[in-house]
C-alpha cells in the first residue's frame, strides 16, 4: 500500500510540475483531489481496510493530500507569474516610436505665408475679407481712382474676358486685391479693419512674375487714423513676420491713383557670401506699396472723407515666400513639380501660431 501511495505521489507531483498552463494545472488538480480523484479514491477506499493498516494508509494519503495542494498552489503561483511577464513582453509599448510615419504631403510656401500672415494680422485685430477674382472695371480700376483713360491702367497688363452678349463692358480678372477695398467699404459704414489675401492676375512672367500671384492687402479706416498708423502698422507686421527684433525700413515717396501721400516700403538686407539676409545690411528690397487712402476713393464708396480717413497697403504673398525662405524663381511656386514641393514645402501638422513660432 505505501509503495503505492508513493509511486502516486511522484506522478501526480510531476504531473504538477509539468503543467503548462492554469487550465492544464486545474485539470491534474480534480485528477488527484477531486471528488472522483485518485486521492479521494484512494482515502474513500480506506473503510474497508482493518484497523491499524487503516490508520498507517489514511495518515500517509493525507500528508500526500496536504502537499499535493501545496504544490498545486506552488505552481499555480508560477505559471501566474508567468503568465504576467508574458504578457508585458508582447503587450510593451516602446514610447519613444514617433506617433505615425512622417506626413507625405507638404503644405505649400504660399499657404504657409498665408497661414503666418493670417496669425499676425489677426493679433493685431484685422480682419479677412475676400472678393472675387473676376471683377468688373469699376471696382478693379475707376472706384480706385483709376479712370478709363488713365496711364495707371497701362501698367497693370489686364486680362479682359470675352464681352458677352448684352454686356456693356468686358469683365476682368483682377490686376490687384485693392477692388476688395470697395467692396468691402460699400459693403456697410466704417470703421474698416480688414486684410485681404487673394489671387491676382497680370500678363507677365518672368523670373520675378508668373501671370498668376498672390497679393495681400490691407485697409484701416477710422476717424483719427493717421501716418503714424501705418508706418507703425507696417513695422509690426515685418519684424513679426521675418522673426526678427529690427528691421530696416524705409518709406520712399510714390504714387498710386487710389492713395495720397504714397509710398513704396524697403526693408534693409544684405546678400553677402551668396545668402540673403533680411532686416540688416546696405542693400533695399522693395517689398510694398503703401499710402494714405485718397478722398476720392472713400467718397466713390460712399464714405464721408471730411471725418474718415485712413491707411492702405498691398505686397506680393509670393515675393514675401521666396524672400523669407529663399526660393530664388517664382515660376516654380505653380509648376507642380513634387520634387520641389518636397524641397521647400512645410509638414501639414507644424503649424505657425505666435506663441509656438511662425516658420520653425
Ligand atoms: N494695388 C497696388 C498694386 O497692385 C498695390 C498697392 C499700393 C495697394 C498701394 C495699396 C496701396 O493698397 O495703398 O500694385
Amino acid at each position: 500500500m505505501q509503495q503505492d501511495i508513493d509511486t502516486l505521489e511522484r506522478e501526480l507531483t510531476d504531473a504538477v510540475q509539468a503543467a503548462a498552463d492554469r487550465d492544464a494545472l486545474e485539470a491534474v488538480r480534480v485528477q488527484a483531489l477531486g471528488r472522483q480523484g485518485r486521492v479521494t479514491q484512494l482515502l474513500k477506499g480506506l473503510g474497508a481496510m482493518a484497523p491499524d493498516e487503516r490508520r498507517a494508509a489514511g495518515q500517509a494519503l493525507n500528508q500526500v493530500k496536504g502537499r499535493l495542494a501545496e504544490a498545486i498552489e506552488v505552481r499555480r503561483d508560477a505559471l501566474e507569474h508567468l503568465e504576467i511577464a508574458d504578457r508585458l513582453a508582447r503587450e510593451s509599448l516602446d514610447v519613444t516610436l514617433p506617433i505615425r510615419p512622417e506626413a507625405e504631403g507638404r503644405i505649400h510656401p504660399v499657404s504657409q505665408v498665408m497661414e503666418e500672415i493670417f496669425q499676425i494680422c489677426a493679433d493685431m485685430g484685422l480682419e479677412i475679407a475676400e472678393g472675387p477674382d473676376i471683377e468688373d472695371d469699376f471696382h478693379n480700376f475707376t472706384a480706385l481712382n483709376i479712370p478709363p483713360e488713365h496711364p495707371a491702367r497701362q501698367m497693370h497688363d489686364t486680362f479682359y474676358m470675352e464681352r458677352g452678349e448684352g454686356e456693356a463692358e468686358a469683365m476682368l480678372l483682377r490686376t490687384h486685391t485693392s477692388p476688395v477695398q470697395i467692396r468691402t467699404m460699400l459693403a456697410g459704414p466704417p470703421p474698416y479693419r480688414i486684410v485681404v489675401p487673394g489671387r491676382t492676375y497680370r500678363c507677365d512672367s518672368d523670373q520675378t512674375h508668373t501671370p498668376m500671384f498672390h497679393q495681400l492687402e490691407g485697409l484701416v479706416i477710422d476717424e483719427a487714423t493717421h501716418m503714424g498708423h501705418l508706418k507703425g502698422t507696417l513695422e509690426a507686421f515685418c519684424q513679426a513676420f521675418f522673426e526678427v527684433d529690427e528691421v530696416k525700413m524705409r518709406f520712399r515717396p510714390s504714387h498710386f491713383p487710389f492713395t495720397e501721400p504714397s509710398a513704396e516700403v524697403d526693408i534693409g538686407c544684405s546678400r553677402e557670401g551668396g545668402r540673403l539676409l533680411i532686416g540688416e545690411g546696405e542693400d533695399w528690397m522693395e517689398i510694398l506699396g503703401c499710402g494714405m487712402v485718397h478722398p476720392k476713393v472713400l467718397e466713390a464708396c460712399g464714405v464721408d472723407s471730411e471725418r474718415y480717413q485712413g491707411f492702405a497697403w498691398g505686397m506680393g504673398i509670393d515675393r514675401l515666400a521666396m524672400l523669407k525662405y529663399g526660393i530664388p524663381d517664382l515660376r516654380a511656386f505653380f509648376d507642380c513639380d513634387l520634387r520641389w514641393l518636397r524641397h521647400y514645402g512645410f509638414v501639414p501638422l507644424d503649424m505657425p501660431t505666435l506663441a509656438g513660432g511662425l516658420s520653425r
